[in-house]
């Protein structure tokens, strides 16, 4: 059966249909399917099922494994590569990172190297009566910097935005140790994407706390109208989960946001992998 890709008909986003991820992809296949992950920024599969050691060898066709702080506690037991992110609680214990990704952001951009792109398995999906909870949003950056107006284009040019992980303190708890891991890194406003060449804006709320040459209220000004031109509806694919899914999205390309709509009774549970750029963007 061959591989077709199905665009979702937003600035981002494909399903791939005719792959059964429990079984070895030949490099053909393989091909295909980064091909369109380039291409369109998220790839989902539907109906998957696969173990844990799929996920992982999956996650390494796609580049090396990259671990997240988070997973240290909040791992898959035995599976160190593979964090929760889930509401579930065992045993009065939360057994994964509960409300990751709130607000809209790009995977670990606080670290001088952002891994390429995400993984996430969904095992338990939260609905009620048919009707499904905790969507997860995906903004086209690349579109969003082309609609971009050329004075601002120029004016992009060359800029440096600096990204510091304690500026989440203001959202998620994180530890002092944590902090002094993550000193502040920089990274170009206008990220050209290693794999298509299309350039991609790197500006987020939050987690982007300056920018290099601009004093902080004009810096302040520039970021948050630059963050919430990304995230237009225009931009944004909006995926609506079902157990079984797996999709990827590329971290330059995209930046999501998780719909924090539901909570326990309702349960949500994913598996998730991350793995690094084999180039970083320049
Ligand atoms: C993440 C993340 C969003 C979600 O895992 O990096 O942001 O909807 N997740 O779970
Ligand atoms: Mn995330």
């Amino acid at each position: 059966m061959g591989i077709d890709v199905i665009r979702t008909g937003a600035a981002v986003g494909a399903e791939i249909r005719g792959v059964d991820l429990s079984r070895d992809l030949d490099d053909g296949e393989f091909d295909a399917i980064e091909n369109a992950y380039n291409e369109n920024g998220v790839i989902f599969f539907r109906g998957q099922s696969i173990t844990p050691d799929r996920l992982l060898l999956l996650t390494k066709r796609f580049g090396n494994l990259q671990l997240n702080t988070f997973g240290e506690t909040l791992g898959l037991p035995d599976f160190p590569g593979i964090v929760l992110v889930s509401n579930v609680e065992e045993d009065g214990r939360e057994i994964g990172i509960k409300r990751a990704g709130e607000n809209w952001h790009s995977d670990m951009c606080y670290t001088p190297k952002p891994p390429r792109g995400t993984i996430l398995y969904a095992q338990e999906v939260p609905e009620i009566d048919g009707l499904t909870l905790g969507d997860t949003c995906f903004a086209a950056t690349h579109a969003a910097y082309d609609a971009l107006p050329d004075a601002m284009k120029q004016r992009l040019d060359g800029l440096i935005a600096e990204f510091d992980f304690a500026a989440r303190v203001r959202a998620v708890p994180i530890t002092q140790a944590q902090i002094e891991a993550f000193p502040p890194v920089t990274h170009p406003i206008v990220r050209t994407h290693p794999y298509t060449s299309r350039k991609c804006l790197y500006v987020m709320r939050d987690d982007c706390t300056g920018i290099a040459g601009l004093d902080d209220s004009e810096a302040q000004r520039l970021i948050e109208a630059l963050a919430d031109h990304i995230v237009r509806p225009e931009f944004v694919y909006r995926h609506v989960w079902q157990p079984g899914d797996v999709l990827v999205w590329d971290n330059c390309t995209v930046q999501h946001k998780a719909i924090q709509d539901y909570d326990l009774p309702l349960r949500r549970l994913m598996q998730r992998t991350t793995f690094a750029a084999e180039s970083a963007p320049t």
